[in-house]
Protein backbone atom coordinates (compact mmCIF):
# COMPACT_ATOMS: atom_id res chain seq x y z
CA UNK A 1 0.00 0.00 0.00
CA UNK A 2 1.59 3.48 -1.31
CA UNK A 3 1.07 6.35 1.27
CA UNK A 4 -0.37 9.19 -0.90
CA UNK A 5 1.96 12.36 -0.94
CA UNK A 6 0.53 15.96 -1.43
CA UNK A 7 2.84 18.45 -2.45
CA UNK A 8 2.43 22.52 -2.65
CA UNK A 9 4.57 24.41 -4.67
CA UNK A 10 4.20 27.70 -3.95
CA UNK A 11 6.90 28.67 -6.78
CA UNK A 12 8.26 32.44 -7.05
CA UNK A 13 5.09 33.77 -5.35
CA UNK A 14 5.11 34.30 -1.27
CA UNK A 15 7.06 36.54 1.17
CA UNK A 16 8.58 34.86 4.45
CA UNK A 17 5.52 36.46 6.04
CA UNK A 18 2.96 34.95 3.97
CA UNK A 19 4.65 31.87 3.94
CA UNK A 20 4.29 31.71 7.68
CA UNK A 21 0.51 32.55 7.39
CA UNK A 22 0.13 30.18 4.41
CA UNK A 23 2.31 27.19 6.33
CA UNK A 24 0.20 28.01 9.91
CA UNK A 25 -3.65 27.78 8.01
CA UNK A 26 -2.71 24.64 6.49
CA UNK A 27 -1.24 23.27 9.82
CA UNK A 28 -4.18 24.16 11.35
CA UNK A 29 -6.85 22.66 8.75
CA UNK A 30 -5.14 19.44 8.96
CA UNK A 31 -7.05 16.87 10.83
CA UNK A 32 -5.20 13.22 10.41
CA UNK A 33 -1.75 13.15 10.72
CA UNK A 34 -0.04 9.83 8.69
CA UNK A 35 -2.51 9.19 6.56
CA UNK A 36 -1.12 11.22 3.64
CA UNK A 37 2.53 12.78 3.78
CA UNK A 38 1.65 16.07 3.46
CA UNK A 39 4.96 18.17 1.63
CA UNK A 40 5.25 22.18 0.82
CA UNK A 41 7.51 24.03 -1.31
CA UNK A 42 8.63 27.37 -0.12
CA UNK A 43 11.33 29.98 -1.77
CA UNK A 44 14.59 29.55 -0.61
CA UNK A 45 14.19 32.56 1.57
CA UNK A 46 11.36 30.96 3.12
CA UNK A 47 12.86 27.66 3.58
CA UNK A 48 14.75 28.15 6.70
CA UNK A 49 11.58 30.13 8.46
CA UNK A 50 9.30 27.19 7.46
CA UNK A 51 11.86 24.60 7.90
CA UNK A 52 11.72 26.14 11.96
CA UNK A 53 8.10 26.12 12.17
CA UNK A 54 7.70 22.64 10.62
CA UNK A 55 10.10 21.00 13.78
CA UNK A 56 7.99 19.39 15.18
CA UNK A 57 4.86 19.24 12.37
CA UNK A 58 4.27 16.01 10.53
CA UNK A 59 4.44 18.29 7.39
CA UNK A 60 7.34 17.74 4.97
CA UNK A 61 9.44 20.10 3.41
CA UNK A 62 11.13 20.42 -0.08
CA UNK A 63 13.53 22.76 -1.84
CA UNK A 64 12.05 23.68 -5.71
CA UNK A 65 15.80 23.30 -6.64
CA UNK A 66 19.32 22.71 -5.87
CA UNK A 67 22.66 22.76 -7.36
CA UNK A 68 24.00 19.02 -7.63
CA UNK A 69 27.86 20.62 -6.22
CA UNK A 70 28.59 19.82 -2.83
CA UNK A 71 30.17 23.53 -2.49
CA UNK A 72 32.73 25.62 -4.57
CA UNK A 73 32.93 28.96 -7.08
CA UNK A 74 28.70 29.12 -8.07
CA UNK A 75 28.03 32.12 -7.78
CA UNK A 76 24.17 32.48 -7.17
CA UNK A 77 23.51 28.83 -6.64
CA UNK A 78 22.47 26.57 -3.58
CA UNK A 79 24.10 23.36 -3.19
CA UNK A 80 22.44 20.04 -2.17
CA UNK A 81 24.70 19.30 0.89
CA UNK A 82 23.35 23.51 1.74
CA UNK A 83 19.45 21.65 1.74
CA UNK A 84 20.66 18.67 3.75
CA UNK A 85 22.32 21.19 6.25
CA UNK A 86 18.93 23.19 6.66
CA UNK A 87 16.86 18.95 6.73
CA UNK A 88 15.05 19.91 3.80
CA UNK A 89 13.26 16.22 2.99
CA UNK A 90 12.74 16.52 -0.85
CA UNK A 91 13.76 18.42 -4.18
CA UNK A 92 11.62 18.84 -7.22
CA UNK A 93 14.69 18.18 -9.35
CA UNK A 94 13.16 18.57 -13.57
CA UNK A 95 9.96 20.86 -13.58
CA UNK A 96 8.99 21.72 -17.01
CA UNK A 97 9.73 25.66 -15.69
CA UNK A 98 12.81 24.92 -15.08
CA UNK A 99 13.17 22.19 -17.86
CA UNK A 100 12.13 25.59 -20.06
CA UNK A 101 13.58 28.71 -19.06
CA UNK A 102 17.12 27.13 -17.28
CA UNK A 103 18.32 24.55 -19.48
CA UNK A 104 17.43 21.67 -17.05
CA UNK A 105 18.34 18.64 -19.34
CA UNK A 106 17.54 15.10 -18.73
CA UNK A 107 21.09 14.59 -17.86
CA UNK A 108 21.25 17.57 -15.48
CA UNK A 109 17.75 16.14 -13.95
CA UNK A 110 19.75 12.40 -13.51
CA UNK A 111 22.89 14.39 -12.28
CA UNK A 112 20.64 16.05 -9.24
CA UNK A 113 18.42 12.29 -8.89
CA UNK A 114 21.51 10.83 -7.94
CA UNK A 115 22.88 13.50 -5.80
CA UNK A 116 19.87 13.59 -4.13
CA UNK A 117 19.82 10.47 -3.01
CA UNK A 118 23.16 10.56 -1.86
CA UNK A 119 22.09 12.96 0.33
CA UNK A 120 18.82 11.34 1.87
CA UNK A 121 16.49 14.13 0.10
CA UNK A 122 13.60 12.49 -1.82
CA UNK A 123 13.46 13.60 -4.75
CA UNK A 124 10.14 14.61 -6.90
CA UNK A 125 10.93 14.03 -10.40
CA UNK A 126 8.50 15.73 -13.07
CA UNK A 127 7.82 14.47 -16.24
CA UNK A 128 5.53 15.59 -19.21
CA UNK A 129 4.66 16.25 -22.83
CA UNK A 130 4.58 19.68 -24.17
CA UNK A 131 1.08 20.76 -26.07
CA UNK A 132 3.24 20.16 -29.31
CA UNK A 133 3.58 16.74 -28.68
CA UNK A 134 0.51 15.83 -26.98
CA UNK A 135 -0.95 16.93 -30.13
CA UNK A 136 1.44 14.53 -32.31
CA UNK A 137 0.79 11.62 -30.07
CA UNK A 138 4.09 11.84 -28.50
CA UNK A 139 3.24 11.38 -25.11
CA UNK A 140 4.78 7.67 -24.50
CA UNK A 141 7.63 8.67 -26.04
CA UNK A 142 8.48 12.14 -24.26
CA UNK A 143 7.59 10.32 -20.80
CA UNK A 144 9.69 6.84 -21.11
CA UNK A 145 12.67 9.15 -22.62
CA UNK A 146 12.33 11.40 -19.79
CA UNK A 147 12.06 8.53 -17.09
CA UNK A 148 14.34 6.04 -18.22
CA UNK A 149 16.88 9.48 -18.25
CA UNK A 150 16.39 10.69 -14.78
CA UNK A 151 16.59 7.09 -13.36
CA UNK A 152 19.21 6.01 -15.62
CA UNK A 153 21.90 4.25 -12.95
CA UNK A 154 19.92 3.93 -10.19
CA UNK A 155 19.72 0.54 -8.18
CA UNK A 156 16.18 -0.82 -7.36
CA UNK A 157 15.74 0.17 -4.03
CA UNK A 158 16.63 3.02 -4.85
CA UNK A 159 14.37 3.60 -7.58
CA UNK A 160 11.28 3.09 -4.91
CA UNK A 161 12.24 5.98 -2.75
CA UNK A 162 11.97 8.39 -5.86
CA UNK A 163 9.10 10.15 -6.47
CA UNK A 164 7.97 10.62 -10.17
CA UNK A 165 4.92 13.73 -10.72
CA UNK A 166 3.49 13.44 -14.24
CA UNK A 167 2.58 16.90 -15.12
CA UNK A 168 1.56 17.36 -18.91
CA UNK A 169 3.23 20.86 -19.84
CA UNK A 170 0.02 22.20 -21.28
CA UNK A 171 -1.86 21.64 -17.92
CA UNK A 172 0.23 23.61 -15.57
CA UNK A 173 -1.41 26.85 -14.50
CA UNK A 174 -3.71 26.45 -17.81
CA UNK A 175 -7.14 25.75 -16.22
CA UNK A 176 -6.57 22.39 -18.25
CA UNK A 177 -6.42 18.72 -17.48
CA UNK A 178 -6.54 15.39 -19.32
CA UNK A 179 -9.23 12.98 -18.65
CA UNK A 180 -8.71 10.97 -15.56
CA UNK A 181 -8.45 7.70 -17.73
CA UNK A 182 -5.91 9.35 -19.65
CA UNK A 183 -4.41 10.14 -16.54
CA UNK A 184 -4.44 6.92 -15.50
CA UNK A 185 -3.57 5.43 -18.76
CA UNK A 186 -0.08 7.61 -18.34
CA UNK A 187 0.31 6.48 -14.91
CA UNK A 188 -0.05 2.76 -15.28
CA UNK A 189 2.32 3.54 -18.38
CA UNK A 190 4.83 4.70 -16.12
CA UNK A 191 4.76 2.72 -13.87
CA UNK A 192 5.57 -0.53 -16.77
CA UNK A 193 8.60 1.52 -17.40
CA UNK A 194 10.28 0.73 -13.72
CA UNK A 195 11.76 -2.45 -13.16
CA UNK A 196 10.03 -4.95 -11.18
CA UNK A 197 11.65 -4.75 -8.02
CA UNK A 198 10.17 -1.02 -7.13
CA UNK A 199 6.51 -0.88 -9.18
CA UNK A 200 4.70 -1.43 -6.47
CA UNK A 201 6.15 0.87 -3.86
CA UNK A 202 7.08 3.64 -6.61
CA UNK A 203 5.07 7.17 -5.97
CA UNK A 204 3.36 8.62 -9.18
CA UNK A 205 1.91 11.95 -8.55
CA UNK A 206 -0.03 13.91 -11.49
CA UNK A 207 0.25 17.78 -11.53
CA UNK A 208 -0.68 20.11 -14.00
CA UNK A 209 -4.59 22.37 -12.54
CA UNK A 210 -5.43 20.30 -9.57
CA UNK A 211 -7.71 22.11 -7.65
CA UNK A 212 -10.44 20.50 -5.12
CA UNK A 213 -12.99 20.33 -7.64
CA UNK A 214 -11.31 18.16 -9.70
CA UNK A 215 -9.07 15.80 -7.70
CA UNK A 216 -11.64 13.60 -6.87
CA UNK A 217 -11.75 12.55 -10.29
CA UNK A 218 -7.68 12.80 -10.74
CA UNK A 219 -6.87 10.94 -7.32
CA UNK A 220 -9.32 7.86 -7.13
CA UNK A 221 -7.18 7.00 -10.19
CA UNK A 222 -5.32 3.40 -9.02
CA UNK A 223 -2.47 4.65 -10.27
CA UNK A 224 -2.40 8.00 -8.75
CA UNK A 225 -0.61 8.07 -5.43
CA UNK A 226 -0.96 12.16 -4.76
CA UNK A 227 -0.74 15.19 -6.41
CA UNK A 228 2.14 18.41 -7.26
CA UNK A 229 0.02 21.00 -6.38
CA UNK A 230 1.08 25.11 -7.66
CA UNK A 231 -1.82 27.73 -7.67
CA UNK A 232 -4.32 25.67 -5.67
CA UNK A 233 -1.37 24.94 -2.98
CA UNK A 234 -1.45 29.03 -1.73
CA UNK A 235 -4.69 28.47 -0.59
CA UNK A 236 -4.94 26.98 2.66
CA UNK A 237 -8.38 25.93 2.76
CA UNK A 238 -7.99 24.48 -0.93
CA UNK A 239 -4.89 22.79 -0.13
CA UNK A 240 -6.11 21.04 2.76
CA UNK A 241 -9.27 20.25 1.32
CA UNK A 242 -7.26 18.39 -1.57
CA UNK A 243 -5.82 16.91 1.66
CA UNK A 244 -8.70 15.23 2.85
CA UNK A 245 -10.26 14.19 -0.71
CA UNK A 246 -6.79 11.89 -1.44
CA UNK A 247 -7.07 10.70 2.19
CA UNK A 248 -11.17 9.72 1.24
CA UNK A 249 -9.92 8.46 -2.03
CA UNK A 250 -7.19 5.96 -1.44
CA UNK A 251 -9.05 4.66 1.80
CA UNK A 252 -11.24 2.97 -0.13
P1 LIG B 1 -0.52 24.33 -11.25
O1 LIG B 1 1.05 24.00 -11.22
O2 LIG B 1 -1.17 23.48 -10.18
O3 LIG B 1 -0.58 25.80 -10.95
O4 LIG B 1 -1.01 23.99 -12.60
C1 LIG B 1 1.50 22.67 -11.08
C2 LIG B 1 2.99 22.62 -11.05
O5 LIG B 1 3.64 23.46 -11.68
O6 LIG B 1 3.56 21.73 -10.40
Amino acid sequence: MRVPIIVGNWKMNLTIAQSEMLVQSIHYGLPWPGEVDVVVVPSFTALLKIEQLLKKSYIGIAAQNFLMKENGAYTGEVSISMLSDLCVNYAIIGHSERRQYFNETDEVVNQKVKAAIQHRIIPIICVGETDEEQQLGLTETVISKQVNHALSGLMPEQISSVIIAYEPVWAIGTGKTPGPAQIEKVHAFIRCLICSDAISKLRILYGGSIKPENSQQILSQPNVDGALIGGASLNAVGFTEIIKIAAQCKKQ
